[in-house]
């Protein structure tokens, strides 16, 4: 029997991961958004593509979650993107209600799915969705890591016209602007970036790779970037359906490790058929622990404008 897979959210992030997904062959897809029509439209679409690409895989669309019953995971893509005019917290707030709600009729349908978060900002709502589902934490986590390396290994292969597959690359913390690059863990073919790169030109590219998705946002005029995030998405989704104990970065809510208690940050993670399997420990320098507790702190910021609001009911 296929395994199955939700995606909540039928926009731009969520309607292609559902494609790729489905072009795999090996999980049913359901598709969900509260717009009417929407992702039944689309994924009859995708569906209909299935002779072509030869999958034989499910895919519907849903305006509700009966369907999404006993997922295998549940990619949670739905959000608003922020609007000219609205604070950081107002888009923190409306999103945080709605992956709240989204996460409520998730685990009602699917009580022993594995979650993977990714509307931003992407720490504090895998933390919204870690609290809301109630689950242990191998059960939810978030991406960002894997798309901020990706962009990053992207201008590495590109600076040094080598294959992307021979780009391997680390980073800690929260995702974008926040993200800590271990450019130490960074190698070519298995040697260290700092053997082919001088330092200015890590750094170049390292700054690129942090405002990676604003780069996208500025030359898209509207919405943001989604190949590249749901390439990510779908490397996680198949790590766990898989079982393939996959070393990522992941979001995870960390207990301890990395001196960070209760609350979700990016680290390296195993990803297999349990989910966030492990969180990876490594050692880090001073100016490593540094950049990476002053991330957690603008997590914990909006994790607290959060548990604010949500006392304030
Ligand atoms: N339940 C289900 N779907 C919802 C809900 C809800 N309560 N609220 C909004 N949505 C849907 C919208 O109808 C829309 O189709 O979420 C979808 C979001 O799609 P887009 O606006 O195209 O956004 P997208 O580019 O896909 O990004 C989604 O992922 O990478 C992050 O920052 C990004 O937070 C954003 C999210």
């Amino acid at each position: 029997m296929r395994s199955k897979v939700t995606v909540v959210g039928a926009g731009n992030v969520g309607a292609t991961t559902a494609q790729r997904i489905h072009q795999l062959g090996y999980a049913d897809v359901v598709l969900v958004d509260v717009v009417e029509d929407l992702p039944q439209g689309k994924a009859l679409d995708m569906l209909e593509s299935g002779p072509v690409i030869s999958s034989d895989a499910g895919i519907i669309g849903s305006n509700g979650y009966e369907e999404s019953a006993g997922s295998d995971v549940v990619v949670i893509t739905a959000g608003i993107a922020r609007r000219p005019g609205m604070s950081r917290d107002d888009l923190l707030l409306t999103n945080m209600k709605i992956t709240s709600a989204v996460t409520e009729e998730v685990v009602k349908y699917s009580p022993d799915t594995i979650i993977i978060a990714v509307t931003n900002p992407l720490d504090a709502m895998v933390q919204n969705v870690f609290e809301s589902s109630g689950f242990p934490r191998n059960r939810v986590f978030g991406m960002a890591g894997v798309l901020d390396t990706a962009r990053f290994r992207t201008f590495i292969a590109q600076e040094l016209d080598v294959s992307v597959d021979d780009v391997q690359a680390y980073v800690l913390g929260g995702h974008g602007d926040d993200m800590v690059p271990l450019v130490r863990y960074t190698t070519v073919g298995g040697i260290p970036i700092s053997e082919m790169l001088d330092d200015d030109d890590i750094q170049r590219l390292v700054e690129r790779a942090r405002q990676g998705g604003g780069e996208i946002v500025a030359l898209l005029k509207q919405g943001s970037a989604y190949y590249a995030p749901s390439a990510s998405i779908t490397q996680m989704v198949e790590a766990v359906l898989l079982d393939r104990k996959r070393i990522l970065p992941a979001c995870a809510y960390l207990e301890g490790e990395y001196g960070i208690n209760g609350l979700c940050v990016g680290v390296p993670v195993k990803l297999g058929g349990g989910g966030l399997e492990k969180v990876i420990e490594i050692t880090l320098t001073d100016d490593e622990q540094a950049a990476l507790n002053r991330s957690a702190a603008s997590v914990q910021e909006l994790v607290d404008v959060m548990r604010k609001a949500k006392a304030e009911g």
